[in-house]
């Protein structure tokens, strides 16, 4: 099997620290560019810029390739929109400085700060440049601009021609930025994983790429497949209409010794390869081309599981990867089967292409049975009608504690993955009655509505009396340009946000 093309990360590199500033200094000018933070205030007839960051350092960078920054900025006449980048040509005898980037940071917000940074690595992407960064003053910034500047610079491709290299940045911090870079890197791994196509990326490729991740011997991994997926019918029904090689149950935790009383966080993710709809095939044909991302739940997960041993939060994690293809074929399931899932609960088969709660409800089920979790999370690519709802800014969340959902709003707001606290609307629980089984899988009419609510209920079932989340990630979980810290594809939705809830919440 063809392995999909190396992952080009940006480095993070926190060198640009210290006090000595002599040495400080010297590590710029080895640098091929330097960028600089700025911001605009006060009124439109007399506007007020100013220069953020190091102040010693910009004076001695002004003083050195004898320019004065405000100046040259006050010329362009600059919006001040966070992502607005100025370059000014410098150079000087001794130094590989070639250019200075003057970077807008709007109002100074942390989204700001995302946006900003995902312009200045754009600009840098394939190229093996180094670039020093000024642009932070602000120390609680330090992390977003660190993490956004490698999410900005994240490339992925199967082009023949290899890209040439990613940039290396240098960051002008006091403080360690191992958590950024770690946060960062995860993100990467899961939009890799989510931008590699379906021809290469089934569920067994799927497993072996989470034993390559899991190095770490704080984590274990377990997959089953074949005749140990006898009791989960939900997996089952949809995997095997993909008879090579069949849908995976992989289990990636995080227990190192002595965590047995730490909060356990159980983290179930829909990992569909490919969802062609089944028998009930996708129409338009169009909306098929982006359902290699269909696995982006299981990707968001395994990535917070796998950067858990580097954090170290007093936490106990599972990542629970629910992986098959939702194919056409002879073996494919059909509108009308009635399943059992994990557990034993009947559901009859409405539309093949509802294939995302069959999967997550064997794991929610097998989640309450056996790993007594103290939260439990699922993350799924589910709905087009969450994505209507909300666009792609905002994941759909579901909960029924509001003390969780406050939480992950802030957490959400802090790392720039986005949620809605959605409701679970009981009026909506008639779509899922059925004559001939426990629970319709979805309503029967095709103009019920509430798709992204009835799909909550129904994961509802599965998940007994746990203290449970569903995250429908459906709209953010691809971005159709590339814009801001997103590449076109697959953007890693859910990671930040998983981290941060993880490490700051429980
Ligand atoms: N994977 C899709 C949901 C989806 C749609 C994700 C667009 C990302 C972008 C899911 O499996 C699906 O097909 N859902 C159906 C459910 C319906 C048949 C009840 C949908 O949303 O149309
Ligand atoms: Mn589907
Ligand atoms: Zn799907």
């Amino acid at each position: 099997m063809a392995p999909s093309k190396a992952l080009k990360t940006t480095f993070i590199n926190p060198e640009l620290s210290g006090v000595d500033f002599a040495a400080k200094f010297s590590q710029l000018l080895a640098c091929h560019a330097i960028a600089i933070g700025f911001t605009k205030s006060g009124d439109s007839d007399i506007p007020k810029l100013n220069l953020v960051g190091a102040k010693t350092l910009i004076r001695k960078i002004e003083s050195t390739f004898a320019l004065n920054l405000l100046d040259e900025l006050t010329f362009f006449s600059p919006s001040g929109k966070a992502g607005e980048i100025f370059e000014l040509p410098a150079s000087v005898k001794g130094a590989k400085v070639e250019r200075i980037l003057l970077v807008g940071l709007g109002d100074g917000s942390l989204n700001a700060h995302r946006i900003s940074a995902g312009a200045i690595a754009r600009k840098f992407r394939g190229k093996k440049d180094s670039i020093a960064s000024l642009v932070v003053g602000d120390k609680s910034a330090l992390e977003t601009h660190a993490t956004s500047l490698a999410l900005g610079g994240f490339q992925w491709s199967q082009k023949s021609t290899p890209v040439d290299g990613a940039p290396k940045f240098l960051i002008n911090s006091e403080k360690s930025l191992d958590r950024a870079a770690v946060i960062s890197g995860a993100v990467n791994n899961a939009r890799a994983l989510i931008h590699t196509p379906a021809n290469i990326k089934n569920p067994e490729w799927m497993a072996l790429q989470v034993k390559k991740l899991a190095k770490s011997p704080s984590l274990k991994v377990t997959v089953k497949s074949g005749k140990e997926l006898a009791e989960f019918g939900g997996l089952r029904a949809v995997g095997n209409s993909s008879p090579k090689p069949g849908p995976r149950f992989i289990q990636v935790s995080y227990a190192p010794a002595g965590s047995s009383q730490w909060p356990h966080v159980v983290l179930v993710g829909k990992g569909i390869t490919f969802d062609t709809g089944g028998v009930s095939l996708k129409r338009p044909y169009d909306t098929m081309t982006a359902m290699k991302s269909d696995m982006a739940g299981a990707a968001a997960v395994l990535a917070t599981v796998i950067a858990m041993p580097e954090l170290k939060p007093k936490v106990r994690v599972t990542a629970l990867l629910m992986m098959a293809e939702n194919a056409l074929s002879g073996t494919a399931q059909r509108p009308s089967d009635v399943i059992t899932h994990y557990g034993g609960t009947t559901v009859e088969v409405i539309n093949t292409d509802a294939e995302g709660r069959l999967v997550l409800a064997d794991g929610l089920a097998f989640a309450d049975l056996h790993l007594n979790p103290d939260y439990l999370l699922d993350v799924a690519t589910l709905t087009g009608a969450a994505s209507l709802g909300l666009g792609r800014q905002y994941a759909a969340m579901y909960t029924r504690s509001a003390k969780v959902a406050k939480d992950l709003s802030t957490s959400g707001e802090r790392s720039g993955d986005r949620v809605w606290h959605m409701p679970l609307v009981d009026d909506y629980a008639i779509a899922l009655k059925s004559s001939i089984a426990d629970f319709n899988h979805t309503a029967d009419k095709p103009k019920f509505g509430a798709g992204s609510v009835t799909a909550a209920l129904f994961l509802e079932k599965f998940v007994g009396e746990r203290n449970w989340i569903h995250l429908d990630i459906a709209g953010p979980a691809r971005s159709e340009s590339d814009t801001g810290e997103q590449p076109k594809g697959g953007t890693g939705f859910g990671v930040r946000l998983l981290i941060d809830w993880i490490t700051h919440s429980l």
